[in-house]
């Protein structure tokens, strides 16, 4: 028996361009919704019906982020329908294979993350989409760009995707010197936002309004598209490829500490820090989440760090939390820990937080985030295009420049939360009481 396949998707403008390029590198840049990863899966599939026996890969920074989204996209959009009658099947991956979505045609599509890339980087591509590239680096890229040789395709693509970073990221330079192609995808080209005519659907509307919400740099890039650097950056220094480290195990020995952010409306922050035996700080666990009461919280955090009424890591040397004392006695009360009232003066803590980001004699900064440290993604912020982690206020933590503010006076009060708890874990160690803080340098 013929079974006959109907599949929608109608590609409007830049998505029509993506399925149609056959450039060696071909960035889709854009705000957030346009339609962009959904092109490019759409494109990986295409190509995989039509050319028996292909090989793509699909891949993300982390692969549980991929999980979370570019993969829910693939079976409840693109490849929804063969997926239902069989001509797509997907298979888990075993120690020796990648997970993988086989095709009755022999093609096969790879999935996986760039902090497992043993069994992803062993296989050989005719094609590769890269989800969120601007979390890649460059020598990610470039190791990517050595596994395209399958030759089941009469071209090779690494095929990306992502909203704009800064203007100085490698990703826009690279584009800017012509090894990339970059192709601009808008809102107005996802039909489920915009009618043909150009005009708002109620989807689009609720959607757009809640990117008009956002403010600076989020604004910019997630709403508008712009490659920008935020104005009045208060960690100059950071830098993800220097200060975000692949997950490792954490040696018992190493002390550990607690910081807290209270929040409802917006998220608690609770986090988890371990101290080398060089004093360097790395945040490797983290509870960022609205709409939960410390009670909660205190729950969500034993149930990781003492599963069953067993702790299996060492209990924190202190906790540091915001002044909310009912809060702060809830959650005392529910991990059954005592904890201390943060040293909250702002410019101090700051300055304390930017002198252990700046890298050191030694060559290396005093404090890391460890890449995956969330444990749990709250949809609420992901909905509303909020950080959903510390990593991601960082580069959009400013200086108020508003109605003449002098900068360097105080940060934007919007987005801070991580920032705060990170700030309160750097201030307990380094500010005593006579509020003098070592110097690295
Ligand atoms: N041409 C299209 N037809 C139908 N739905 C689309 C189309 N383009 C995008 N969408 C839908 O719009 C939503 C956002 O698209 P997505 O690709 O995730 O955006 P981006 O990657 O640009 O943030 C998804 O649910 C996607 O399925
Ligand atoms: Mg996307």
């Amino acid at each position: 028996v013929k079974t006959s396949l109907v599949h929608r998707y109608e590609p409007w403008g830049t998505a029509r361009q993506i399925m149609s390029a056959r450039d060696p590198e071909l960035l889709v840049s854009g705000p957030a919704g346009t339609g962009k990863s959904r092109a490019c899966l759409e494109k990986v599939h295409t190509m995989c019906l039509i050319n028996p026996g292909m090989r793509a890969l699909i891949v993300r920074k982390t692969l549980s982020s991929l999980g979370s989204t570019a993969l829910v996209t693939f079976r409840e959009h693109v490849a929804k329908e063969s997926l239902q009658v069989g001509h797509v099947e997907f298979y888990g991956g075993s120690p020796q294979e990648p997970p993988q979505y086989r095709y009755t045609n022999g093609s096969v599509i790879v999935v996986g993350g760039m902090d497992k890339a043993t069994k992803i980087m062993s296989s050989e591509y005719d094609m590769i989409y890269v989800q969120e590239a601007i979390e890649l680096t460059e020598n990610d890229w470039e190791a990517l760009t050595t596994r395209l040789r399958n030759g089941k395709v009469s071209f090779q693509q690494l095929l990306a995707d992502a909203n704009p970073s800064t203007p100085t990221h490698w990703l826009k330079q690279r584009c800017d010197r012509g090894l990339t192609r970059i192709l601009n995808s808008k809102h107005e080209e996802n039909p489920t936002l915009f009618t043909r005519e150009g005009t708002l659907t109620d989807v689009g509307r609720s959607y757009i309004s809640k990117l008009d919400n956002l403010t600076g740099v989020r604004y910019a890039r997630l709403r508008k598209g712009q490659w920008v650097a935020a104005e009045g950056l208060i960690y100059e220094d950071w830098d993800p490829n220097v200060h975000v480290v692949d997950k490792f195990d954490i040696p018992e020995v190493w002390p550990r500490y607690w910081s807290i952010d209270w929040g409802y409306t917006n998220p608690t922050v609770i986090q988890m820090w371990a101290e080398d035996p060089d004093g360097r700080l790395f945040l490797y666990r983290e509870f960022y989440m609205s709409r939960r009461i410390p009670a909660d919280h205190a729950v969500a955090v034993l149930k990781v760090v003492a599963p069953g009424g067993q702790w299996i890591e060492p209990k924190p040397t202190f906790i540091v939390t915001d002044h909310d004392q009912n809060d702060r006695i809830a959650f005392e009360r529910g991990v059954g820990l005592s904890s201390r009232n943060a040293k909250k003066d702002v410019l101090n803590g700051i300055q304390a937080v930017q002198s252990r980001i700046r890298i050191a004699g030694d060559g290396k900064p005093r404090l890391f985030l460890v890449r995956g440290a969330l444990v749990e993604r709250d949809n609420n912020l992901v909905d509303a295009k909020r950080p959903i982690c510390t990593e991601e206020e960082l580069p959009g933590y400013v200086w108020d420049i508003s109605e003449g503010k002098q900068p360097k006076e105080k940060p934007v009060k919007e987005d801070d939360h991580g920032c705060d708890a990170l700030r309160y874990m750097v201030a307990e160690k380094e500010l005593g009481p006579s509020y003098r803080f070592r110097s690295f340098s």
